[in-house]
């Protein structure tokens, strides 16, 4: 089946067409076309997302990138006569009340749907929650509008479940076994995932306070590095291995490794942070080489704490795959730590996704959505128009 997604929970508005089939047994996915608008650059001058912002350049790329993609898929036809445009009129109403936070968005895709024909997809999924909840919102209104114009089934998917399974874009086969345990590493989540089956999800672990991707985002700023501070860490980090050819420890600057002998899989990274706080109070001058050490620290400490508890995890629950997903799956560091232990430990499974689908994606949304609508036991297609955004939606 043919699946168009929208993702707008955070500050990436993007769309993907994808392809999909082979069912649990064996899914397989290609992607038609797929376009993403980051709005990184508007975001710095705030430090981090801001979310009224965030929604309004929403509204504004949703239609833009909806219209680019379906061009890219071939999926673009214009309505040679003005027949159809009557039938879109009946829907004007209703399209008004589901986008009456967006009218002039409202006014522009009744005028899209009415000049070209319906595209050849068999559903629309769109991200529910968990995010920010203003951005949330224009999506799901957004794809709320579209079902109802096009006739298509909407499936509203959890983002969380979308970083479980980005690793399937961009890949031809898989080897997995259930149970899967995930490592969920973003900007808002640390969890550890148990996946018992398909759309069988259970939390086993996660923060107690900050997220990692909040922690590296939170140091960056201490160390007046700009947004988002994953990035500039993980660079500082390379430089002071390649400039002082340190390879692991052997650093002077000693940084706690919150909770990693504690009997669950919870995390702490709010202690981590602050400790960096201090320890750069309590210095006069910070020099580029200060600032490389603490950001290779910072690395090593967050790192270790991942790696020490998602292996214990693995142990207990007697687990063959391991999946990681999220934005922070982009450090190098992290990345090489989990492909060397899935290559020295014999049976398991490590799958990582390509960088370019380890942060928000609508691909990644399409792919959960497709999982989601096999299965009749979760999935019943609702009223479109009582699916609300969830900005708090739990994984289960
Ligand atoms: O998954 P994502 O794109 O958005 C959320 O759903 O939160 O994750 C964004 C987070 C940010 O905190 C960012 O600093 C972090 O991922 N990140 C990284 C790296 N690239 C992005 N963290 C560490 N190292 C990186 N290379
Ligand atoms: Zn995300």
């Amino acid at each position: 089946m043919r699946i168009l997604s929208i993702e707008t929970s955070c500050d990436e508005t993007a769309i993907s067409i994808i392809e999909a089939k082979g069912g649990f047994r064996k899914p397989q996915f290609k992607i038609i076309a797929e376009t993403i608008i980051s709005q990184i650059k508007l975001h710095k001058e705030y430090g981090g997302v801001f979310p009224s912002l965030a929604k309004r350049e929403h509204t504004r790329n949703l239609l833009p990138i909806l219209k680019t993609t379906l061009r890219k898929g071939k999926l673009l036809n214009p309505i040679k006569n003005a027949k159809s445009k009557l039938k879109i009129i009946n829907y004007k109403l209703k399209i008004d009340r589901i986008m009456e936070r967006e009218p002039e968005l409202a006014e522009m895709l009744i005028e899209f749907v009415s000049k070209n024909k319906v595209p050849k997809i068999d559903a629309i999924a769109v991200t529910q929650g968990p995010g920010l909840e203003p951005a949330l919102w224009t999506g799901l209104n957004f794809a709320k509008a579209l079902a109802i114009l096009w006739d298509k089934p909407l499936v509203p998917t959890n983002h969380m479940e979308g970083h479980v399974y980005a690793f399937f874009a961009k890949q031809k086969k898989h080897y997995f076994q259930f149970p899967i345990l995930a490592l969920l590493i973003s900007g808002g989540h640390t969890q550890l995932v148990l996946v018992k089956d398909f759309n069988k999800f259970k939390i086993i672990g996660q923060t107690r306070d900050d997220a990692v991707g909040e922690a590296f985002d939170k140091v960056a700023r201490t160390l007046e590095l700009s947004y988002p501070g994953g990035p500039e860490i993980s660079k500082l980090a390379q430089e002071f291995s390649k400039n002082y050819k340190l390879k692991t420890k052997n650093c002077s600057w000693d940084l706690p490794r919150p909770m990693i002998n504690s009997d669950d899989f919870d995390f702490s990274f709010s202690g981590l942070k602050t400790a960096v706080l201090y320890k750069v109070q309590k210095i006069r001058k910070i020099t580029p080489k200060i600032k490389q050490e603490i950001a290779f620290e910072f690395e090593e400490a967050v790192t270790e704490v991942l790696f020490k508890k998602t292996v214990s995890a693995l142990e207990k629950y007697k687990v063959k795959t391991l999946i990681l997903g999220g934005g922070v799956v982009a450090n190098k560091k992290i990345r090489k730590r989990f492909s060397d232990f899935g290559k020295k430990t014999k049976g398991l499974k490590v799958l990582i996704p390509e960088i370019k689908y380890t942060g928000d994606n609508a691909t990644m949304i399409a792919i959960a959505a497709y999982f989601r609508h096999l299965d009749k036991k979760t999935y019943q297609p609702t009223k479109t128009r009582r699916i609300k955004a969830n900005g708090n939606m739990e994984l289960k």
